[in-house]
């Protein structure tokens, strides 16, 4: 997601993360002064991918690209980054509702919706691959979540508000969902031009 206001937030921020020799913590990005890996820009064919499960066997990779991702989600700075946003196709992706603080990271290794409400909540939604561009994008107004964290346990969460709406937008990403394909196709066309000339004007 894109600079959304985290004043909204209406679910407290979880409990802080267990420290047992986690893959990365956001001082590690400060620590280690890592460079931030810059992020895709739709419509780049990778954000379009369906992701790979994470396996054991992954866990080299993603323990070196936690806090690349981490660096690029602060940078921008945004509250949500997916793994496919940085070019890496696995079921991967990190959450910080208060990106200025760093104080409620959320790493998400092969997480899913394992329980959604009836009702839905609309919110305006922005992501980092679709820079400047924003829309209201209508979800289910509350999800259960299921994942395993950095340390490798498997964990449940409960969102709702912005942060229900940043879980669903990230785990989208996965499947090579954008925030867009939930508007009308319409908007959508008219979001994307938008983007293009933008992106045009950066570039000159
Ligand atoms: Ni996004």
């Amino acid at each position: 997601m894109g600079d959304m206001d985290a004043a909204s937030l209406a679910v407290p921020p979880a409990a802080p993360l267990p420290v047992a020799t986690p893959l990365a913590r956001p001082n590690d990005v400060e620590q280690a002064s890592i460079l931030p890996t810059s992020i895709l820009v739709a419509p780049h064919p990778l954000l379009k991918a369906r992701c790979r499960p994470v396996a054991d066997t992954d866990i080299e990779q993603v323990r070196a690209l936690l806090p690349r991702m981490f660096a690029s989600m602060y940078n921008a700075p945004g509250i949500g980054l997916a793994a496919p946003q940085v070019g890496v196709l696995l079921r991967l992706c990190i959450v910080d509702l208060m990106p200025d603080h760093r104080k409620a990271p959320f790493v998400l290794i092969n997480p899913e919706v394992v329980a959604e409400s009836d009702e839905m909540a609309s919110r305006e939604e922005g992501c980092l691959s679709l820079p400047g561009q924003y829309a209201q994008v209508v979800r289910p107004a509350h999800v259960k979540v299921r994942f395993t964290d950095e340390t490798g346990a498997r964990r449940e969460v409960e969102g709702e508000g912005l942060f229900g709406a940043c879980l669903q937008h990230e785990i989208d990403h996965l499947d090579g969902v954008l925030f867009v394909d939930h508007i009308s196709v319409l908007k959508r066309n008219m979001l994307m031009r938008r983007l293009a000339k933008d992106q045009r004007q950066k570039v000159r």
